[in-house]
């Protein structure tokens, strides 16, 4: 298989501001226009929640209408299923709880073996109350006066999930919360108060939140997944011939990280259109197919919450580069929708883990281990070398774990089988 004629694709919108927008839109003044929200299961189940507390949605024209007048005007009298979100259940903590709604947040089986002490503990700081199974979910929230104990709070981890909690609870109890420590994590959530009016400020190494009114309310068409575009990016620079453009795809500096290690390996990767909406960076990448990538010698620890979710397929081209690379302690990785970790060690034979770092050998040969997982990332990059591969197949089973993020894969699927030589 292979394709001659470069392959347009337009992915949909970014997943972490996906479920951000459609949070915002249920705290601003009047009703919010959304285009391109992702179509993934785990933003689904942060839209579900919000309709069922009282919020409503209606699609014209590819675009939501948002209208949230009586948001958060009903106790939920059934548990609020979080699926598989970690960021469903780790930001909707926070807002609930901010909104002294009473309530129950349950997850999946994956999602309930994760651990929430690391949104609980600074939460109930700041004056929330919630229950949960030993720092496990189910989470239950109470309806409380909230008492502020704190309004400090030091980050120990670099989580975009914790820091959110705590300024989306923040910013709707009028708390004025002073951030630092590990802030260094994706900075969606910051950039999106700060464009919709809100009172914050962002330092190199603290962020602080005044009270505010309520947020503008705003008209948004959400870029492209750029954690969905990575598995994209690398199967056009590992797949002799390929030609790729993706337009409009978010590149937040935290987001894109990955990108720049790509070119630094030598990937013929370009940026075109670079623009600037609503605070975020926007861009058409161009990518085509690249011999020769040589690894990096280290992948740092502070570069690694910027790259967290691309670590499973970027550990795939790894595996085809020359050189030997250590990426280091990314035990975090143990903690995500699956131990990812372990799974990257079971699918590429030439990686390992020294002291707590994964060193992996690139060897120039192509090959992966077939692993059950249940975990979308994992399981898109075995099916990215399956198609580099040319041994694709897929079960309805696996297009359901896919279709957690990127459902959209499979339109990607068929444009690229229509233009197959
Ligand atoms: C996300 C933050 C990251 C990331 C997750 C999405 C977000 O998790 O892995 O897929 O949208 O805030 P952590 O906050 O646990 O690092």
């Amino acid at each position: 298989m292979i394709f001659k004629i470069m392959i347009k694709f337009n992915l949909k919108g970014d997943k972490s501001l996906s479920h951000r927008y459609l949070i915002l839109s249920s705290l601003s003044r009047s009703n919010c226009r959304i285009k391109n929200l992702a179509m993934g299961q785990d933003v689904l189940s942060t839209k579900k929640i919000l309709e069922k507390l009282g919020m409503e949605f209606e699609t014209r024209e590819e675009t939501l209408i948002t209208d949230n007048s009586e948001a958060y005007s009903i106790n939920p009298d059934v548990p609020l299923n979080c699926g598989n979100s970690g960021t469903t259940m780790r930001v909707l903590a926070g807002v609930l709880a901010a909104k002294n709604i009473n309530c129950i947040l349950i997850g999946d089986t994956s999602l309930s073996r994760r651990p929430m002490g690391r949104i609980i503990n600074p939460l109930e700081k700041l004056g929330a109350k919630i229950f949960s199974n030993n720092d496990k979910a189910p989470l239950k929230i109470f309806d409380s006066q909230i008492e502020l104990k704190e309004n400090f709070i030091e980050l120990d981890k670099p989580s975009a999930q914790v820091k959110s909690s705590l300024l989306f609870f923040s910013l709707i109890s009028g708390i004025h919360l002073k951030l630092n420590g590990r802030i260094d994590s994706r900075d969606h959530t910051e950039l999106s108060f700060k464009n919709l009016g809100a009172n914050i400020t962002i330092h190199q190494n603290h962020i602080e939140l005044l009270p505010s009114n309520n947020l503008n309310s705003f008209e948004v068409n959400i870029p492209g997944d750029i954690s969905s575009a990575m598995f994209l990016i690398v199967f056009a620079i590992l797949k002799e011939n390929s030609h790729l453009y993706l337009e409009h795809v978010l590149i937040n500096p935290t987001r894109s990280k990955s990108l720049e290690i790509l070119k630094k390996m030598g990937a013929d990767i370009t940026l075109h259109h670079q623009t600037n909406e609503l605070g975020e960076q926007v861009a058409d990448i161009e990518v085509k197919y690249t011999e020769n990538l040589k690894n990096l010698d280290l992948i740092s620890k502070d570069d690694l919450p910027f790259i967290i979710d691309e670590i499973p397929i970027l550990s795939l081209l790894f595996s085809k580069a020359s050189g030997l690379v250590t990426i280091e302690n990314p035990e975090e990785l143990r903690l995500k929708e699956s131990d990812r970790l372990e799974s990257i060690l079971q699918m590429i034979p030439s990686s390992k883990l020294e002291k707590s770092n994964l060193v992996i050998k690139g060897d120039n040969l192509l090959n992966v281990r077939s692993i059950q997982s249940e975990d979308h990332r994992i399981l898109l990059t075995e099916k990215i070398y399956q198609l580099i591969n040319e041994n694709f197949k897929i079960t309805k089973e696996e297009k359901e774990i896919i279709s957690i993020s990127f459902p959209e894969f499979f339109d990607f699927l068929e444009k690229l089988m229509k233009k197959e030589a």
